[in-house]
């Protein structure tokens, strides 16, 4: 793993998305896995500049979210579709029938995560996954515990992770107890992994994900184990980490 450590957040944004950008130009039908929360957001925005400036086309992308709250419709405005449509979907030239995400409002959850999981991983492995991780370690939405699974499945938020993700609720709403993420065995065979963190808050997890022993109470720290996983922080979130690091000025 390359870390990468850059004076800003928009600084890490930039190159990460310049790096997206090469990287999903050398694939003919690029098979790209994204991600939610605030960290993606200024990413994003970069990608954005990138289409309008016609550098960065996603028409011939296929798109694939890790997760998805239960009990959220993809019009619901916390839902991670509607993240989606509001930070990138909405202004790029991704066909929407490209754009999958799981089926939040669905009956039955196993077997959407199923259906999910087979269309993820199919017939070859995501070219690219974009990937973040929570302030208790998690990564998509498999949470901290005595297992990880490798499929796709229905998880029970913790409740830490409840109270983090609060902040994109507005006040007196409920956040889900539940969600659809991936597995880790899709986010393991990504061919490649862009890893983003940003600010102070992070700096204790990815200390601990990174230079940590593997454990399934990180589940960050088993990103450890990717062949071609390149990570782009701000010196914040860099701070107490001493292996691997590219200190860019
Ligand atoms: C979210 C997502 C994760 C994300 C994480 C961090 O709930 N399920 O994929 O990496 O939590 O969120 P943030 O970027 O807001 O810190």
């Amino acid at each position: 793993m390359k870390i990468n450590i850059y004076p800003t957040a928009e600084e890490a944004d930039y190159a990460a998305a310049l790096r997206f950008t090469e990287i999903v130009k050398s694939v003919i039908k690029p098979k790209i896995g994204l991600a939610t929360g605030t960290t993606p957001i200024g990413f994003y925005a970069q990608l954005v500049k990138f289409y309008q400036k016609g550098v960065l086309s996603f028409k011939d992308m296929t798109t694939y979210n890790l997760d998805e709250y239960i009990g959220l419709s993809p019009d619901h405005p916390q839902s991670f579709a509607a993240f989606m449509d509001n930070h990138l979907f909405s202004a790029i030239d991704l066909p929407a029938a490209q754009r999958n995400i799981p089926h939040g409002d669905t009956a039955d959850s196993h077997l959407e995560a199923e259906r999910y999981n087979s269309l993820v991983e199919g017939n070859s492995p995501l070219d690219l996954q974009l990937m973040s991780i929570g302030l208790n370690g998690h990564i998509g939405f498999n949470e901290p515990g005595e297992t990880l699974s490798t499929s796709a499945h229905l998880v029970h938020l913790t409740e830490e992770t409840r109270e983090v993700n609060k902040k994109s609720f507005t006040q007196g709403e409920v956040v889900p107890s539940s969600a659809i993420t991936l597995g880790l065995g899709a986010i393991m065979k990504a061919k490649r992994i862009l890893f983003l963190a940003k600010g102070d808050e992070k700096a204790e997890i990815l200390k601990q994900a990174f230079e940590g022993p593997l454990t399934t109470k990180v589940p960050g720290s088993f990103l450890q184990l990717h062949p071609h996983m390149e990570v782009f922080l701000d010196k914040d979130a860099a701070k107490y980490l001493t292996v691997n690091i590219n200190v860019v000025t």
